[in-house]
């Protein structure tokens, strides 16, 4: 009991002294440009914003792509190299996703950490900002929710920033980014959903959060946003603000997941995957030449 009443005093100090870091540092934000204003003012508003690579027009794209095309081919290889390649497409497909941890290289991180883009991005968070780390990520055909296809909110910060790169052309088949804008979810209907999520998880204690006809019960289909996209789609989005999820999908995609918070996160640990060994690093693995690379299934 003692321990309760502990966490939540503890909880509200960390409140109040977060809510006057925001109020001190509201004099000292970076001024944008009206295009960019958009962006900080669109993830506010409803909770994301898309672009594309050549919209935003940041320098070192060029690079930070070749290298995550280069990464992609050994990724598939490592894959290869563990996967009976013969079961793929006739049984089960890979139902977790592949994750490279990128954040050390430079042709990422140096692209993550524009000052333009760190600008906007403070703007939003309203404190100055860390960039957390780049996963590369494959995700693979899954007709059926089993991890990030469940409808949830994420968790890292009062505040994020993920910002998603497509790699390849995103439409309906190869499971698109999915939210619902915060002004469709106020608290009455956040209640509702997370009354949901508690009853799913009496039977299915794993799972991460709800699925397409629980959330469609809740708040209909016609107030979700797809975000579907040609390669170079690039998403601003608040997952925290936001309940998201990657559709459920029929062929696989790939893409970058750059992450942002306040310098001082309120859960720090669940920070450290973008940036620990928690998924695996381009330079666990050998060189492989390209002619040795199976096609992707
Ligand atoms: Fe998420």
């Amino acid at each position: 009991m003692l321990n309760v009443i502990r966490r939540k005093v503890d909880r509200l100090l960390s409140e109040i002294k977060y809510m006057g870091a925001l109020r001190q540092h509201a004099k000292k934000l970076p001024a944008l440009t009206a295009q960019d204003r958009l962006i900080a003012e669109a993830c506010r508003q409803e909770g994301a914003f898309v672009t594309s690579l050549e919209g935003l027009g940041l320098p070192f794209t060029t690079p930070m792509l070749e290298e995550a095309e280069k990464l992609l081919v050994k990724m598939q290889a490592d894959l290869a190299s563990r996967t009976d390649l013969s079961t793929w497409g006739t049984t089960e497909n890979p139902a977790y996703p592949q994750i490279f941890t990128v954040t050390d290289l430079p042709a990422f991180s140096q692209w993550a950490q524009n000052q333009r883009l760190l600008n906007i991005i403070e703007s939003y968070i309203g404190l100055p900002v860390a960039f957390q780390g780049v996963h590369l990520r494959r995700d693979f055909a899954n007709e059926h929710p089993v991890t990030t296809e469940f409808w949830h909110r994420d968790l890292e910060d009062r505040r994020v920033i993920k910002l998603f790169v497509y790699l390849s052309d995103v439409a309906i088949e190869t499971g698109p980014y999915e939210y619902i804008p915060r002004s469709k979810t106020p608290a009455a209907i956040v209640r509702r959903i997370q009354a949901s999520f508690a009853k799913r998880i009496e039977t299915n204690p794993y799972d991460m959060g709800i699925t397409d006809e629980e959330m469609a019960a809740i708040v209909p289909r016609a107030d979700w946003h797809t975000c579907v996209g040609a390669a170079g789609t690039v998403l601003f989005s608040d997952p925290v603000a936001v309940f998201h999820h990657g559709k459920s999908r029929t062929q696989g995609r790939s893409a970058l997941f750059f992450v942002y918070t306040a310098q001082d996160p309120l859960r720090p640990q669940d920070c450290k995957q973008y940036s620990d060994r928690t998924y695996a690093r381009p330079e666990q693995f050998q060189p492989q030449t390209e002619s040795s690379v199976p096609a992707m299934p």
